[in-house]
């Protein structure tokens, strides 16, 4: 884990302190890591730092998420067989990285891609000379890992980081943008998520997420008992409002649905100047 990421994390523990290494190193591969405030420490290994606490085991569809074949063949089988089921097609790769690069802009800060998976959009943000350095944060174990593997084969830097959101372990102000796609519906206490992407944004700084609509009312049932939450435009325009971010914007490709906003630039007379 470079140290331009290290320097942007917030301990999971207290939520208040930066987190050191032992050693002043521009680089942690292996190695604990620690709160300056209340100086709990959180393992690195393989340059993923662990920072999960507390978790209860995860059901329904996250369970599956969180084995390793899934992992392994996510991004060959598992991702374009949910496409299909979903949708009736499978959605061509490099016209959705190219929609979110769109919508992400030119962010002025590190770019999280937040429930990465197998980080193939991460993995392909990081390798554009254009863009700030990106880290990866998700839950699953088994997808971090082979998000490291196959960003080791593609020679990408890449940080990765795994912890659970809602809550985010990144400093106040730290991120330049944050793309979640795929993930959002995994998540169900949103509006918790999105207040801490607006303490974590730049002013400035863009979210951008992609999910699907909820189903008609007796699907929506089956699909919170597998621990999936759609949402539809209306909940996701008011929960990113109430978190303090402006210019809300949609895309329709039914079933899913992109948004996009962002965190307000400070006043100048807010900053003082
Ligand atoms: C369907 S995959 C999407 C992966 C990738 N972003 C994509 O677009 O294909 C959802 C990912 O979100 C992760 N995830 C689910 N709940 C999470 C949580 N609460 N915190 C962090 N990651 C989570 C899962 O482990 C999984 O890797």
């Amino acid at each position: 884990m470079r140290r331009v990421i290290l320097d942007l994390l917030r301990c999971p523990r207290c939520r208040k302190g930066a987190v050191s290494p032992d050693a002043d190193t521009a680089e942690v591969l292996f190695g604990p890591i620690h709160c300056v405030a209340c100086h709990a420490s959180f393992p690195v290994a393989e340059g993923i730092a662990d920072l999960l606490v507390d978790r209860a085991a995860a059901t329904g569809v996250q369970k599956g998420l969180e084995q390793s074949l899934v992992a392994r063949s996510y991004e060959r089988y598992v991702r374009p067989a949910v496409q299909l089921a979903v949708s009736g097609h499978c959605v061509d790769f490099g016209s959705e990285l190219a929609l979110y690069r769109s919508m992400l802009g030119k962010p002025d800060g590190p770019v999280l891609d937040l429930g990465c998976g197998t980080s193939l959009f991460g993995r392909k943000l990081a390798a554009s000379p254009d863009m700030p350095p990106v880290v990866g944060l998700d839950v699953s174990k088994p997808m971090l890992e082979e998000s490291m593997a196959q960003a080791r084969e593609a020679g990408v830097m890449l940080d990765l980081v795994r912890a659970e959101a809602p809550f985010l372990p990144f400093l106040d102000h730290s991120l330049g943008a944050v793309l979640q796609t795929g993930s959002l519906h995994l998540i169900e206490d949103a509006d918790r998520l999105f207040m801490e992407v607006g303490r974590a944004l730049r002013p400035g700084g863009r979210y951008v997420a992609s999910t699907y609509l909820p189903p008609a009312l007796w699907g929506a049932a089956l699909h919170r008992r597998a621990g999936l939450y759609p949402r539809g435009e209306e909940e996701l325009r008011g929960g990113l409002t109430a978190a303090g971010l402006v210019c809300f914007e949609r895309m329709l490709m039914p079933p899913f649905i992109l948004v996009r906003a962002e965190k307000a630039e400070t006043s100048r007379a807010a900053r003082g100047y």
